[in-house]
């Protein structure tokens, strides 16, 4: 997605001057992905994992695709004594970058590093936890979701990046991947979750946050 996602461009700087400031390692993290085309999820959906797990108490954070931790930083502003996040990621350079920018400013929140398919890493761990974020690839959403209901917590909070999928999703927008299919899976089992209760906010590309309710 654009910077601009799905919202028009003036909308989208009024909601960017709204965010906290951020150190300037951070702002560089965002120019390094912009020109490599690395997909973090960028501040204003971190604002929102942030706000998110502010909102839960969170301690316990789950993540299912870390990339070189931008997400995890967010999340870690949220965190206080005695927490933890679990980084997932199959890529070893991904694994390099998170540990070596391993967040000095967050030395109290214990990270977990698994490489690895992040379905198949996070299965065994043991639950639960506060808030599970879900950024894998799309065609592995249902199934993301799945895990994510076993491992939060009733109250925690199950969240997915990019459920308005670049308005793939919309009627005539199918472009019949994979992908698309698996975006709109989710989007099918969180309609009919009784167990969740869900909103859709339409930051950049679309952020789905859960609250389990049993
Ligand atoms: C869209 S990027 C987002 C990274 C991170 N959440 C952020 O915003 O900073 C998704 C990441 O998930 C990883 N990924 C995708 N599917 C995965 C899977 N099934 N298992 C492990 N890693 C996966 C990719 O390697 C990539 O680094």
């Amino acid at each position: 997605m654009g910077a601009g996602g799905v919202l028009d461009d003036p909308l989208h700087d009024l909601l960017a001057a709204q965010l906290p400031e951020r150190p300037p390692r951070v702002r560089e993290l965002e120019d390094e992905a912009a020109r490599a085309r690395f997909p973090i999820v960028g501040p204003l959906v971190g604002r929102l994992l942030e706000t998110t797990a502010r909102a839960v108490g969170a301690a316990r954070v789950l993540e299912l695709g870390s990339g070189f931790g931008y997400s995890a930083y967010w999340f870690s502003r949220a965190l206080g004594e005695g927490s933890s996040l679990v980084w997932t990621d199959a890529s070893a350079e991904n694994e390099a970058r998170a540990r070596s920018l391993r967040d000095a400013e967050f030395p109290h929140v214990a990270v977990t590093f698994l490489r690895g398919d992040a379905l198949e890493v996070a299965a065994p761990l043991e639950g639960p936890f506060d808030v599970v974020f879900c950024d894998v690839d799309k065609h592995e959403y249902p199934a993301a979701l799945e895990l994510a209901r076993a491992k939060a917590r009733v109250g925690g909070a199950i969240v997915f990046d990019n459920v308005l999928w670049a308005r793939r999703v919309l009627p005539g927008g199918d472009d019949g991947s994979a992908a698309t299919a698996g975006v709109l899976g989710l989007l099918a089992a969180l309609r009919s979750a009784s167990d969740l209760a869900t909103s859709i906010v339409p930051v950049r590309d679309g952020v789905s946050v859960s609250i389990k309710l049993r």
